[in-house]
């Protein structure tokens, strides 16, 4: 177990959340709420069978229970109280910076407008403290035409999201499917990423860098296991989004001190710490923290470099981003002190 005083450094140091997917973030009392606010049925009678659910064996039979929780979200007010919420958990977790995945596809087949789910989601950004950033992912076990359709549909909310991702089902859709989508939304000036590496083979993380042409790659775990691809990631300093609550619950790894993170790190990569689907891995930023620093060994200097890399992999301008780097540096640089920690 770490000590008490790293625990506390750890747990309030500044923070950039890359990878959180917003539908993740629905807890079971939320979800049980909002079945009955919209009359929803469930397929679960209680608040602790749904959660009773949540035991994972790969990434389908998460997405088939994520999938599942996310039917009760009807209404333009249903995406707001989902996003204030986890904007409320980051806030208690000192993260200052977030960029929010979110499916639109997941609603629109239920028939929801996606103006009803972007305006949700972006007015409860607008009213927390936390600097928020919206990032909208295709579903990539659908077709690229039914990203262009979604993109269509999108495009008159484009002043409201700043980038577009890449997930759900890995194995089989592999980034390459959607190089033309992708190619027109870097034309519009869109941040790009792309899930890959994750369950898929490094391979993926190649064809997201070269035909996707991504800008940070979510997960990216597996690119240990291609030396040349490891050593590109590092030189070009290439963002890995990693989740590590989410890859023990999804069985990437069976145990947390099992977890490469170390090892990414020692081979000079550009780590940063996630959650996910806080809701259904486990926990929110300081629990993954807490997760990682308790199973592996990791100190002082690891805290400080990994707060750091949440802010230098944000889609922020240069400015603003030294002004959190900043806020890190002194942060560390009072604590560590206070502590009679050397740095
Ligand atoms: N991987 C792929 N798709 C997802 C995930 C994930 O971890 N979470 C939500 N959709
Ligand atoms: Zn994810």
């Amino acid at each position: 177990m770490m000590n008490p005083q790293l625990r506390a450094i750890v747990r309030g140091m500044p923070k950039a959340e890359l990878h959180i997917h917003i539908e993740g973030s629905l807890e079971p009392e939320l979800i049980f709420a909002l079945a009955e606010r919209n009359g929803v049925p469930l397929g679960y009678e209680s608040v602790e069978h749904l959660r009773s659910a949540y035991a994972f064996t790969d990434l389908q039979s998460f997405l088939d229970i994520y999938y599942a929780g996310a039917s009760v979200l009807l209404k333009e007010q249903d995406f707001y109280d989902m996003t204030q919420a986890y904007l409320r958990r980051a806030e208690a977790d000192n993260v200052l910076h977030t960029e929010i995945f979110f499916d639109p596809q997941t609603h629109t087949a239920r028939g929801v407008a996606i103006a009803d789910v972007i305006n949700g989601i972006h007015r409860a950004c607008q009213d927390s403290p936390v600097s928020a950033a919206l990032i909208l992912c295709f579903l990539r076990h659908l077709s690229e035409e039914e990203a262009f359709e979604t993109l269509e549909d999108a495009l008159p909310h484009r002043d409201k999201f700043i980038g577009i991702g890449l997930d759900s089902s890995e194995v089989g859709n592999p980034p390459e499917k959607f190089l033309r989508v992708f190619a027109r939304c870097r034309e519009l000036g869109l941040h790009l990423v792309a899930h890959a590496g994750e369950e898929g083979p490094p391979a993926y993380i190649r064809t997201a860098l070269d035909d996707l042409k991504v800008e940070r790659i979510d997960h990216g775990v597996r690119c240990l296991e291609d030396a040349e691809l490891t050593a590109r990631l590092a030189r070009e300093q290439i963002a890995l989004t990693v989740c590590p609550l989410s890859n023990t619950k999804l069985r990437v790894f069976d145990q947390m001190h099992d977890h490469n993170l170390v090892q990414l790190l020692d081979a000079g990569l550009l780590v940063t710490v996630n959650s996910d689907d806080p809701a259904y891995f486990g926990g929110y930023m300081n629990d993954n923290f807490d997760a990682i620093f308790d199973a592996l060994p990791l100190g002082l200097s690891h805290a400080q470099r990994l707060a750091r890399n949440g802010f230098i992999a944000a889609f922020l301008p240069q400015a603003q981003k030294d002004a959190f780097l900043a806020t890190v540096d002194a942060y560390f640089a009072q604590h560590a002190a206070a502590h009679g920690i050397a740095q």
